[in-house]
């Protein structure tokens, strides 16, 4: 009842993470997510936004969708920037990989915290990643 099911948020600052997360949070919640999975989703939101904002060298936006299925729940999250692309998506869902300096924990962190992961990249067109997560309906 007036639970909003779809939505979208740009990636434009570093400000525009902590929108994304908030946004999440409540979405999972009201779908019915348990405090473990919604943190876990919460999590995968920040790495995903964060990547958008640091290495994308573009505007970003997050799509979120609220997905029903019998007995079950689920969410999924489209990050989609048009900037420069990921030459190498194997490696880059490496853990350890990085062309930053930090950590290169991100992409290979959603991938265990979430139960499916999808990552499109076209060299100066841009980088799409879906990820789903599946709980219980209680
Ligand atoms: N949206 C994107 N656009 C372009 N390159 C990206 C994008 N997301 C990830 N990458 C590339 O993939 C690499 C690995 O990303 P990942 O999130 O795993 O590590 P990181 O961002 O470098 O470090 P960490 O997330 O641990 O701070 C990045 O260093 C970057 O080269
Ligand atoms: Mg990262």
């Amino acid at each position: 009842m007036g639970t909003q099911e779809t939505g979208e948020s740009p990636i434009k600052s570093e400000g525009d993470i902590v929108t994304c997360r908030k946004l999440i949070r409540i979405a999972a919640t009201e779908a019915g997510f348990g405090m473990t999975d919604v943190t876990r989703i919460v999590t995968a939101v920040s790495e995903l936004a964060r990547n958008v904002y640091v290495h994308s060298g573009s505007d970003g936006v997050m799509r979120w969708q609220i997905l029903s299925q019998p007995g079950q729940i689920g969410i999924e999250l489209v990050f989609q920037d048009y900037g420069k692309g990921i030459p190498d998506i194997e490696q880059a869902l490496e853990a350890g990989f990085t062309t930053a300096g930090t950590m290169g924990m991100g992409l290979s962190g959603v991938k265990r915290l979430m139960d499916e992961m999808d990552v499109k990249s076209e060299i100066n067109v841009g980088t799409t990643v879906t990820v789903t997560k599946w709980g219980r309906a209680k």
